[in-house]
């Protein structure tokens, strides 16, 4: 049987990796899809350039419409990002008939609902597995693994390069901007670092992760999202002194009839597995009735680990290629029609455990007003710690673990204890979860 004929779209790092996945495992792929798999083009910003792939036998184009519109693709393998001409590409090629396999979290979380009914009406494949956590089968795990369960709900260290910058800065003491620059250079950084650090990346990520958990629409404008950039190394080390460390982790669980979706540091207990994730890798934490608590990790981003999600979706279309559409995985793992509309939780009604971290003069009665604050509110205290004055400060660090507590009750109390005329900083707050 003839190979089935691929067009890329982008030959950067996941580009290559793709090509280069392909050729090394040609024969093990043949052999699970039933045909070969064979790039026939590409399209690349600069064709010229020198790349780390061998590109021979691929027709290369700098338009990347030229690689949708040629009759001999069969599969456009999406690996550009961006959400705008993307998505125009990608919906050019659902016309066309032809399947498609993307990478691309933000297309997904902010079109996916266009694409995947016009896909589902032209009775054509749109793969994402790489969209979410690299090389982890965490869709497939979801959306077939996990079908027999009502997912309670999925917490998840879903990008790469926040988890490689938190763990650098524990454990070597390094600065944010140094580590961040070495993301970069090793390809696990957006083309906009802002989308890793500030949780845009992780929340496009947890969009699509909750719909297909839950069977809701994607909808990235309702994530609550807080990056790490204000992250200090003295949380880092205050944390590690109560015995959390900190993770930026996406979350989604449903509870009473609403879904919550938030993507912020947490501080887990660090006996937790999830809590000793740690450089590049990724992992999420997935609960079902059914089966209870189950943990995939893997690689979240870079070349080769990015490339073996792309080229297992690509297996999956070859297989299914000839099927009816009518029987085929529903995109979202929940039929379309069957979709339900769940109210999304405002951030304010989230319930939580916090860890506060003062500035305060050092001087009687201070903690006594800040106890009086949270009692009054009703916020129960897990533990206090102050910390030795550094030296010539008038003011003293205190940090606060509380007990859960809902989130709007938390905000007046912040907003409380900064008034008071011994507070001398913003308090930094940062969720703490126990993921039982
Ligand atoms: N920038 C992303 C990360 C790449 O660091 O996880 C993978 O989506």
């Amino acid at each position: 049987m003839e190979p089935v004929k691929v067009g890329l779209l982008g030959l950067g790092t996941v580009g290559c990796g793709t090509v280069d996945v392909l050729r090394r495992n040609a024969r093990e792929i043949a052999r699970r899809a039933g045909r070969g798999i064979e790039v026939v083009a590409a399209a690349a910003r600069d064709p010229g350039r020198p790349r780390p792939c061998d590109t021979r036998g691929i027709r290369l184009t700098d338009d990347a419409r030229v690689v949708v519109e040629d009759p001999e693709v069969e599969i456009v393998v999406e690996l550009i990002g961006g959400d705008t001409l993307t998505r125009e590409l990608v919906l050019r090629a659902i016309e066309l008939g032809k399947h498609v396999v993307t990478a691309n979290k933000a297309l997904i979380a902010l079109h996916g609902n266009e694409i995947f009914a016009q896909a589902q009406e032209r009775g054509v494949m749109v793969a994402f597995e790489a969209a979410v956590a690299g090389g982890i089968p965490i869709i497939k795990a979801i959306r077939e693994g996990l079908a027999g369960n009502t997912i309670l709900w999925l917490a998840g260290i879903i990008n790469g390069t926040g988890n490689f910058i938190l763990t650098e800065m524990r454990d070597k003491g390094r600065s944010f901007e140094d580590v961040l620059a070495e993301a970069q250079r090793l390809g696990y950084a957006e083309a906009d670092p802002t989308f890793d650090v500030e949780g845009i990346d992780a929340a496009h990520k947890l969009t699509i992760l909750a719909s297909i958990a839950f069977g809701i629409p994607l909808q990235f404008k309702k994530v609550y999202t807080e990056g790490i950039s204000g992250i200090t190394q003295e949380d880092v080390a205050y944390a590690g002194e109560l015995g959390y460390r900190i993770k930026h982790l996406g979350i989604a669980r449903r509870s009473n009839g609403a879904v919550e979706l938030r993507v912020h540091p947490t501080l887990i207990p660090q006996r937790r597995l999830i809590a000793n994730v740690d450089g590049v890798m990724n992992a999420v934490l997935v609960t079902g009735d059914a089966v209870g608590p189950t943990l995939y990790y893997g690689a979240g981003a870079g070349a080769d680990p990015t490339a073996s999600a792309v080229v297992a979706d690509l297996v999956d279309v070859v297989r299914v290629m000839t099927t009816d559409p009518g029987n085929r995985v529903p995109h979202l793992a929940f039929q379309p029609d069957a979709i339900t509309d769940l109210p999304i939780r405002s951030m304010d009604d989230v319930e939580t455990a916090y860890y506060l971290r003062l500035r305060a003069i050092d001087r009687p009665g201070v903690l006594a007003d800040v106890t009086r604050i949270l009692g009054d509110l009703e916020v129960s205290i897990e533990a206090i710690l102050q910390k030795e004055p550094e030296p010539g400060a008038r003011d003293v660090p205190i940090v606060l673990l509380t007990h859960r507590t809902i989130e709007r009750r938390m905000n007046t109390a912040i907003r409380e204890i900064e008034a008071l005329p011994t507070i001398t900083a913003p308090v930094r707050r940062i969720r703490v979860e126990s993921l039982q």
